[in-house]
């Protein structure tokens, strides 16, 4: 049933996508994260699966799930697994896609029992994660195409180019914050896709199926 629908533009073309946030434990019942839905990363591999593409999906923790059981999920919980699922799955594909919310801190150590509440503050020291985004962009060889989301609430525009740079991207996909009918949870977005070589794209205001359409068919534009 599956196979009915699905275009060929991607066939034969291997992609590899992350979504959602990470959790960073503090401990056995607490953690830190943020309020990626996992949506946007969802819709891309559900977008570049219905082309042909052969879609692996690196998913942190959250309720939702893609609709075809031909993308081929590896779940995760911290940045640390999602960093070692990225380099294992990284030489592998044409086209990564970084679209997971991925903590930038952790908890130096994670109590292994419940932490008791005290009259005093509770200080938890965090480090930071492996930038695994950064990390592809090392290792990228020319065959591939490696894409950032950036998601910004203030310079939008500069901090997302600095990311295009600094991680060695092909291109970069902005996430605003400031934008009406953009944001967490939500089912609309609307995004602005910056590409190394200065071209730049509008995607307006609509669902996240169709921003996953339209960055799928612009992407096949730079194949
Ligand atoms: N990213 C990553 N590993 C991290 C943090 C971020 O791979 N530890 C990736 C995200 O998946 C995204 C891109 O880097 O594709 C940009 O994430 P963002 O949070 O916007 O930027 P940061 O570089 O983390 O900088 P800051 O949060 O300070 O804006
Ligand atoms: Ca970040």
């Amino acid at each position: 049933v599956e196979k009915i629908g699905r275009g060929k533009s991607w066939y034969g073309k291997k992609v590899l996508i992350s979504a959602g946030p990470t959790q960073e434990a503090i401990d056995p019942v607490r953690y830190i994260s943020n309020h990626s839905s996992g949506k946007m990363g969802i819709s891309l591999a559900e977008a570049f699966y219905l082309q042909g593409a052969d879609v692996t999906l690196i998913t942190g923790p959250m309720a939702l799930k893609p609709a075809f059981s031909g993308i081929h999920c590896v779940p995760v919980v911290s940045a640390k697994e999602m960093e070692e699922a990225c380099l294992r799955e990284f030489p592998n594909s044409d086209w990564t896609i970084m679209a997971a919310a991925v903590a930038d801190y952790r908890p130096v150590t994670v109590a292994s029992e419940k932490i008791k509440k005290k009259e005093s503050n509770l200080d938890i020291l965090v480090e930071k994660t492996t930038d695994i985004l950064a990390c592809l962009g090392t290792q990228k060889r020319s065959h591939q195409k490696l894409i950032g989301f950036a998601l910004e609430t203030e310079n939008e525009e500069t901090n997302a180019l600095d990311k295009l740079q600094r991680k060695n991207l092909d291109a970069i996909v902005l996430n605003s914050l400031k934008q009406p009918g953009a944001g967490f949870g939500l089912d609309t977005n609307q995004v602005q896709v910056f590409h190394a070589s200065g071209e730049r794209h509008t995607c307006s205001l609509k669902s996240k199926e169709a921003i996953a359409q339209e960055l799928v068919d612009l992407f096949q534009q730079w194949e």
